[in-house]
């Protein structure tokens, strides 16, 4: 198709024309170990983690890590089975276009594992390209306000299931992560590109501020943003693996790394502020 071939190469062009940024790693390598969870009434299992929007990039690799250190594993997207995978992970269905299916999603995971999800990843993106693809403000509003409730609304509110559910925790981490892009930062003059931009500018606004209200209390919200080396956005070369090392890595630690965590393969957060 003409159109989606031009808008890929007019990406792949933006992706690698952006001006370099200053980048200061301060990754640490701390092995993962295998943890545990003690719920509140002392019961202990192995730590669960919630994956919401799972696919066969980003959610594919991150459950695959968190496996691999010991957690049990719930993924969710419209396509889920309600039922085990063949890895063993719990699949529930779900559209986060409708934010109140969140609560029933945390509900199959607590009947599942008896126990609230420590780690929960936000990874759904929605995007809507426009109609008229040189106008931006040809997007209808029932697209825009769609893709704003899977953008943004959904994951508030998991993030204030998921603060339910840590207070029944009593041990290990607790770690809200919402997979973003450097569209919080930049304003990209392509109108396919609007809506993700938007969701995700507002989704770290509200990220950054829950970090700083609860972080006294041991919780942490991270907008994770996978970069280039040298700072450029990462696009259409994403790296799903890349993704189960570092939110893996904030699961063991979140020690000096924050809300708004950029980071690039193999390094790990890198600051390019
Ligand atoms: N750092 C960067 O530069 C960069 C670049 C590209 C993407 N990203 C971000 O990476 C994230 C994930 O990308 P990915 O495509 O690789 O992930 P993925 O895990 O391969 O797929 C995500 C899954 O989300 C599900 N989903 C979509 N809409 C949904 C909805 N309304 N309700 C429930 N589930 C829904 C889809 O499954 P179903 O069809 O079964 O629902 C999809 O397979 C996105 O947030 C995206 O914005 C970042």
């Amino acid at each position: 198709m003409p159109f989606l071939h031009s808008t890929t190469q007019r990406l792949q062009n933006l992706f690698s024309s952006q001006p370099n940024f200053k980048s200061t790693s301060t990754q640490s390598t701390t092995s993962l170990k295998h943890t545990s969870t003690t719920t509140k009434n002392g019961t202990m299992s192995a730590p669960v983690v919630l994956i919401l929007g799972s696919g066969p990039r980003v959610g594919a690799a991150v459950s695959k890590a968190f496996a691999a250190i010991g957690y049990k594993v719930a993924v969710a997207a419209r396509k889920g089975t309600d039922a085990k995978t063949d890895e063993g992970y719990l699949s529930i269905k779900a559209d986060f276009a409708e934010p109140k299916s969140i609560t029933a999603v945390y509900d199959a995971v607590k009947a599942e594992f008896g126990a609230a999800p420590s780690i929960v990843v936000y990874n759904t993106g929605s995007l809507t390209p426009p109609p008229d693809k040189d106008s931006v403000l040809s997007i209808s509003a029932d697209r825009f306000t769609h893709d704003l409730k899977v953008n943004t609304v959904a994951p508030f509110v998991a993030a204030q299931e998921a603060i339910k559910g840590w207070a029944t925790l009593s041990a290990g981490a607790k770690v809200f992560i919402y997979t973003g892009n450097a569209l919080n930062k930049l304003i990209m003059p392509v109108p396919m590109m609007l809506d993700v931009g938007v969701g995700k500018a507002a989704s770290a606004y509200w990220l950054g501020q829950a970090d700083g209200a609860y972080s006294a209390n041991g919780y942490r919200f991270i907008y994770a943003d996978e970069r280039q080396p040298d700072g450029k956005m990462k696009g259409l070369a994403l790296d799903g693996p890349a993704h189960g090392t570092f939110y893996t890595q904030l699961a063991k630690s979140t020690e000096g790394i924050p809300w708004n965590a950029t980071f690039v393969k193999d390094q790990g957060y890198v600051s390019f502020e």
